[in-house]
């Protein structure tokens, strides 16, 4: 069995691949072309793929028939043409669980990096700008008391919800369907309409999938319909913000301050952010520790092995967007 992986994996899954066939990896320190990318899964059973991957009908077809797994290592699949590969008999798999606190952590920093102003800080220091205590110097907004609003409550959503309880916040969410009543009260969570929550938060988190439903879901209008005062967290996709829109109501004041993991044309971010003291970015490190990068791999390793194996996958994507 050939298995492809399409960028470098820890050793740990590199261990349970080399069990289940023989592994080519690609040398390159970077994503693949498409042109590359066809041209390396040729003859692959399974292929381990990354993000930045696309892996669509073409792809699986430059793979050949015998195709049957394509891993995703991370838990979003929007770089997966899920239906063209069913129609072809070929299994999907993700990464969901492994990543949640990890992400949930990060997103939480960037709020408190974003409403505490410690990138401006740390950069005020950094240039060696004269400074001196005063009650009025570089005060942020407290977050005791104001409103979570966490647009997708799903795992990752509610791990966030959890880390803003602890810090005296109140919930709000919304998303496509309604949380179970056990995960609403443990959370204290009030489900609202999406313009509800954009009105009534003083932060807003993005925890939704990327979808043709909810790409640029926070556009111009969404902006306008924020507080002046609220801030805006985005650890999902970047496309589901329209990041010149963004750059332009911040610009515009419409909202306090972004914190921002992903981009809508990654590695790119929109020059205006970059330019802003408001705004706090980093790149894509959502799932970034040690631990959990680990714990990704492994789980799409497994997954590869256990399609070849003849076995169900742990994690399937359905082409309906269910998770098995
Ligand atoms: C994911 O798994 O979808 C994340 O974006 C990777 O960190």
């Amino acid at each position: 069995m050939r298995i492809v992986v399409t960028r470098r994996v820890p050793e740990a899954a590199m261990v349970v691949l080399r069990e289940a066939g023989e592994v080519w990896v690609s040398g390159e320190d970077r994503p693949l072309s498409p042109d590359e990318l066809r041209e390396a899964v040729r003859g692959a059973d399974a292929v381990v793929c990354m993000l930045h991957d696309r892996v669509d009908g073409a792809v699986a077809d430059a793979a050949g028939p015998q195709l049957k797994v394509v891993a995703n290592v991370a838990v979003g699949y929007d770089n997966i043409d899920v239906p063209a590969l069913a129609e072809r008999g070929v299994t999907v798999t993700n990464t969901p669980g492994v990543l949640t606190d990890a992400t949930a952590d990060l997103a939480f920093g960037l709020l408190l990096a974003v409403t505490r102003r410690i990138g401006e800080g740390e950069r005020l220091l950094r240039s060696r700008t004269p400074w001196s205590f005063h009650l009025g110097f570089m005060l942020g907004s407290g977050l005791q008391g104001k409103t979570l609003g966490i647009v997708g409550l799903g795992q990752i959503g509610q791990a966030m919800a959890h880390r803003a309880r602890a810090f005296g916040m109140r919930i709000v969410y919304s998303g496509r369907s309604r949380a179970k009543p056990e995960v609403e009260s443990a959370l204290h969570a009030e489900h609202l309409s999406f313009l509800e929550l954009l009105r009534t938060a003083d932060v807003v988190s993005l925890h939704c999938p990327l979808t043709p439903e909810t790409r640029h879901l926070i556009d111009a209008e969404a902006l306008g319909v924020m507080k002046h005062s609220a801030f805006l967290i985005n650890t999902t996709r970047g496309p589901v913000v329209d990041e010149a829109a963004l750059a332009d109501g911040l610009l515009r004041r419409e909202i306090a301050g972004a914190g921002l993991d992903v981009f809508e044309k990654e590695p790119e971010v929109e020059p205006r952010l970059l330019e802003m003291d408001n705004v706090v970015v980093t790149p894509h490190l959502g799932s970034a520790t040690v631990e959990t990068r680990t714990e990704m791999a492994l789980l799409a390793a497994r997954n590869v092995a256990a399609v070849l194996a003849g076995e169900g996958a742990v994690n399937e994507v359905r082409p309906d967007g269910d998770r098995s």
